[in-house]
């Protein structure tokens, strides 16, 4: 039964004045359980035949079957997977895999079939152990000799079956004595039903087959039988059938081990390489961290203000020099207002500066005329004695609560002041409490701050029934929006104009917060960019990868990887690359913010894990975008070319 018939095939390399014709019309049939050598001088074309019969190089023109199927139909990834089922490969160069061991090496065509590790090596053995290099398992191919290393290819040849053993001048390296070790091998194999090709150029080797063909300048000059003996015998490999979720796990997992033992056997350049991804996961992190703290920071200040309160002032807006004469915003504005049910409760405000007297101390201080609910709405501690009363409020009382400031000015030498009497502008008021620091200081921080009831100040210390401003308290049910716009209304037809305006926190929170996102925003793509110089790096070495390994990859095509599982090798390597750079980026951005956060006490970071898993996302996505060029760039590398590299 014919197992390979060549008609017509021609081959030639090169274009226009360089082209040749290396193959010419070659005609030829060879039968299962032959044993066939292929002769002829350097240069004849014995090796360009023999790839083109192994299907690692396609012939120009002509018909090629194998077991009666044309060849010149399939696909690569059908080539790929001839290449892996019938045949095996013995090169002159035995071309083993310099960083697996002997095991290894010898099991890797199971790898494309689809086997378990534990089942690949445990026939890996078997077959190392039937070529007597049982006790070279575990030695890389620079441990072991010519010979050995021969063997090791053979049973690389056999792992898969090797129906078709290809042997392209396979004693061409060897001495003598290892040479006939081998060719004794080879002509067992044929015994046990395989089928053999031998490349030669050596008469004595070629004597030992059953036939010999002579090629010359690329044609057929002889066709010599020698013996008759077929072993059409050979029994099927006991490949174990696996499901195709299994198949694509196993390579999956080949693929990831490839990609790991490359990553660690070049440590300084994949360190080096991570290095760009983790500086741009780490900034990028670290920068939405800053921003966060400091948006925090801001907003812990607008809460100050007092959370959903709306302020009243007479004017147009802040800087309006009318504004002092505007005389219409009334106490009694504030208690229609305190009726509204939207509202919680108002405090109308008036100020006043002025000097404050005690014992020899003369200082210029702020007193502010406030409600009784005041220190609540705003957030504010007392730290001794009291808030005044309603009672106090309605009743005009003479009571003040100073500040921190104050109290540090006025009473060095007195730090418990409460029950002692100040005069301001020629007034004598009770202290009954004192204001704790306050914790979110603005641009009065540095003033020396008192606190009256509002009817005090008005009447008694300003003798005026003008406030400067009402704060309102709006019930947490209410949207801020829809009470001020109340207020709005009611406040113009009490006036019968707009001549004030007003400030609402949640607004302003509104406000800051968009405006800090944007920064956040814009900052972090400013970082981004580090990580896009990051990911040419990944691109750069693995190009490199890909160049300093098209031999592996060559070898690994002609036992049968297909495409993708070049592609998903030098995918994955990327992959882990910048995944391993992203946490570490990660890490380095958590240290960083771990030491501002324990050292600093003006900056901070609070790091959200949207941010970080984010980081993990994108550098994933860098891996693979800018792992996929390299990555392909090397599945599409011919057999053949990549074989010939150096
Ligand atoms: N990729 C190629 N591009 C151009 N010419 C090529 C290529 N490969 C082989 N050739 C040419 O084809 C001819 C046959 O080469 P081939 O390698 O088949 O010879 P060979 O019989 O195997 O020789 P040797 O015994 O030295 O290995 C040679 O003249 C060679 O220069
Ligand atoms: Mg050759």
């Amino acid at each position: 039964m014919n197992i390979i018939e060549f008609k017509k095939i021609n081959k030639f390399f090169g274009q226009g004045s360089n082209r040749v014709h290396v193959l010419k019309n070659i005609d030829l049939t060879i039968q299962k359980g032959d044993f066939v050598a292929i002769i002829g001088q350097s240069g004849s074309g014995k090796s360009t035949m023999m790839n083109i019969l192994g299907c690692l190089d396609t012939p120009t023109s002509g018909s090629y079957k194998i077991n009666g199927t044309e060849v010149g139909k399939m696909d690569k990834d059908e080539l790929a997977d001839l290449r892996c089922k019938t045949f095996g490969f013995i090169f002159q160069r035995y071309n083993l895999l310099a960083n697996l061991k002997a095991y290894a090496n010898a099991a890797l065509p199971a790898v494309y079939l689809g086997l378990s590790s534990s089942d690949r090596t445990k026939r890996a053995v078997k077959l190392l152990s039937q070529l007597d290099l049982g006790k070279k398992l575990k030695n890389k191919p620079s441990e072991l000799s010519g010979g050995q290393q021969q063997r090791v290819s053979i049973a690389r040849a056999l792992m898969n079956g090797g129906e078709i053993i290809l042997a392209d001048e396979p004693t061409g390296a060897l001495d003598s004595k290892s040479g006939e070790m081998v060719m004794g091998i080879i002509k067992n194999l044929h015994q046990q039903g395989h089928t053999i090709i031998l490349v030669t150029h050596d008469a004595k080797i070629a004597a030992q087959a059953s036939r010999i063909i002579e090629i010359k300048d690329g044609e057929i000059v002889s066709d010599t039988r020698t013996s008759d003996v077929y072993y059409d015998t050979l029994q099927k490999t006991e490949v174990v059938k696996k499901s195709k979720f299994n198949i694509l796990k196993y390579r999956f997992m080949e693929s990831l081990n490839m990609s790991l033992h490359a990553i660690v056997s070049n440590k300084m350049r994949s360190l080096l390489t991570m290095l760009g991804i983790i500086i741009g996961i780490a900034s990028v992190v670290s920068v939405v961290a800053l921003g966060n703290a400091s948006q925090a920071k801001i907003m812990e200040q607008i809460n100050s203000m007092g959370t959903n309160t709306i302020d009243i002032r007479p004017g147009t807006g802040f800087g309006d020099r009318r504004a002092a004469r505007i005389k219409t915003l009334k106490v009694s504005d504030a208690d229609y207002l305190a009726k509204q049910s939207f509202v919680d409760n108002t405090t109308p405000s008036v100020s006043a500066s002025g000097t404050l007297l005690y014992r020899n101390y003369s200082l210029t201080a702020q007193l502010n005329g406030v409600g009784a609910q005041y220190f609540d709405v705003k957030g504010r501690k007392i730290a001794q004695g009291r808030i005044f009363t309603q009672e106090e409020v309605n009743s005009l009382a003479s009571v003040v609560v100073i500040d921190d400031n104050t109290l540090r000015e006025a009473f060095a030498d007195n730090p418990n002041p409460v029950g002692e009497i100040i005069i301001f502008n020629k007034k004598p008021l009770k202290i009954i409490g004192v204001a704790e620091k306050d914790n979110n200081p603005g641009p009065m921080s540095e003033s020396m701050n008192i606190w009256t009831p509002y009817t005090t100040a008005m009447y008694k210390i300003n003798g005026t029934n003008d406030i400067n401003s009402i704060t309102v308290k709006v019930s947490d049910k209410v949207n801020s929006q829809v009470a001020e716009d109340s207020i709005e209304h009611i406040l113009t037809t009490l006036h019968g104009k707009k001549d004030f305006f007003m400030i609402n926190t949640d607004s302003i929170k509104q406000t800051v917060e968009s405006a800090t996102n944007t920064m956040k925003l814009l900052i972090a793509s400013i970082a981004v960019i580090s990580l896009i110089v990051g990911g040419i790096g990944v691109m750069n070495i693995m190009l490199v990868s890909v160049t300093e390994r098209t031999r592996e990859i060559g070898i690994r095509m002609a036992i049968g990887a297909k495409q993708a599982d070049i592609l998903q090798q030098f995918l994955i390597e990327a992959v882990l690359i910048c995944l391993v750079g992203g946490f570490l980026g990660v890490f380095l951005s958590l240290f960083l913010g771990w030491m501002m956060n324990t050292f600093s006490e003006n900056f901070g970071m609070i790091f959200s894990t949207m941010s970080i898993v984010l980081a993990l996302v994108c550098s994933t996505a860098i891996g693979i975008i800018f792992g996929y060029m390299p990555a392909k760039n090397a599945s599409n590398l011919n057999p053949i070319d990549a074989l010939a590299s150096e």
